[in-house]
């Protein structure tokens, strides 16, 4: 895959805003001479009031490191899970690979999704996490997140190290969004945060290289970019990285079979017999034969809405919440067409043997 191919895919992502379907075409390549946030806000028609960028020191390209640096990151003080405080530009992005985005603990929608996805980037990219690579969530939600919370919510989906859930003060935390391109002026108006934008943004800081990806993207692609494309493949590709690894996305998969793959994969696999420490990993239950264990139309209000379900005390839903440690399913806003399109996958994927299956973690 050369970079040509995926700022072409990138266009095309823009024009559908951020397309749900196909992961390659969600990734966005933000050029290398404008400075992140004018391409974003022009890109997916977000802010026009994003602060203006600063001029950069040098209009070469090869200077990228320069041309966002001191002079356009703030050094916004902020404080992470265990208490410890870091200056955003001088010690968390200088000189250095990084993967952030938004999130918060309260969040019951496809925050969920993004942090369960983070970590099997971070899974993929091993130990390498910390050492060369560094991942941020930033809440939006300062006032309820403090350290404590962010400890918990961390453990709860058992992130390793090199993982930094960051809270701040909301004023700056908001003019840090704008700077990444993570804020929306639309998310002023609408008082449900569960609405806030969602998007990765990773890049090196010294190469001036930034991209902005969606949750929804295959963790390998986005493994891939993050462990190799960004240190301009000076590292050699590990064996998960293989673009072999890829191929089930090129076929031409089912509805359901692409929404299972873009907003449950990262979550649930449909291999009962699998267990590799992958699948151990997935932070909710394997789902292989679950159209046999419950009632279709159960599943299909759980798959809709399994927030408003948990809140009414569904006996079931209690019972299985309380399994899977506490994590909630996300409410991921799926019309009632999506919800039987994935839940049909299920049933094909779970009829098939395991060495068939096209879901393979
Ligand atoms: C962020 C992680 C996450 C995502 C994304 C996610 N789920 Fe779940 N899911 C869970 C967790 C955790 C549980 C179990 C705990 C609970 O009940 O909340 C669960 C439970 C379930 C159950 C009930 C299983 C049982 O044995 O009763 C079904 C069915 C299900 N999910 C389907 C889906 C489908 C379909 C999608 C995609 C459209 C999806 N989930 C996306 C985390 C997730």
């Amino acid at each position: 895959m050369t970079e040509g191919r995926i700022r072409r895919y990138a266009g095309a992502a823009l024009l559908g805003g951020i397309a749900l379907a196909a992961s390659i075409a969600t990734t966005v390549v933000l050029a290398q001479r404008s400075a992140p946030v004018a391409t974003v806000a022009t890109a997916a028609a977000a802010t026009t009031t994003a602060a203006t960028p600063a001029k950069p020191a040098s209009p070469d390209a090869d200077d990228g490191g320069l041309a966002w640096g001191a002079n356009y990151f703030p050094n916004t003080v902020l404080t992470d899970q265990y208490g410890r405080k870091h200056r955003f530009f001088q010690d968390l992005v200088k000189d250095k690979v990084v993967g952030i985005n938004t999130f918060f603990t309260s969040c019951s929608a496809a925050c969920g999704l993004e942090t369960a996805r983070m970590r099997e980037v971070q899974t993929l990219l091993g130990d390498r996490v910390g050492k060369d690579v560094f991942f941020y969530s930033i809440t939006i939600d300062p006032l309820t997140d403090t350290p404590e919370e962010m400890k918990k919510y961390a453990d709860r989906y058992q992130v390793g190290p090199g993982w930094l859930f960051l809270t701040g003060n909301v004023k700056e935390i908001e003019q840090l969004r704008r700077k990444l391109g993570l804020f929306d002026d639309n998310d002023l108006n609408n008082p449900n945060p569960n609405d806030h934008r969602l998007h990765t943004v990773i890049g090196n800081q010294k190469t001036g290289r930034w991209m902005r990806g969606s949750p929804f993207e295959n963790p390998t692609i986005t493994a891939t970019q993050i462990g190799t494309w960004l240190h301009n493949y000076k590292l050699p590709s590990s064996k998960e990285t293989r673009f072999e690894l890829a191929p089930q996305i090129l076929r031409n998969p089912s509805a359901g079979e692409k929404l299972f793959r873009t907003r449950c994969s990262s979550c649930h696999s449909v291999n009962a017999a699998d267990r590799s420490a992958a699948a151990a990993q997935k932070v909710g239950p394997d789902l292989e034969g679950v159209g046999q264990r419950r009632p279709r139309a159960w599943l299909e209000r759980w798959v809709k809405e399994p927030d408003r379900m948990l809140a009414e005390k569904d006996p079931v839903a209690l019972a299985v919440y309380g399994q899977y440690n506490k994590i909630a399913m996300p409410n991921l806003r799926l019309s009632s067409k999506e919800v039987a399109e994935v839940l049909d996958f299920i049933n094909e994927e779970s009829a098939l043997p395991p060495d068939a299956k096209r879901i393979k973690q």
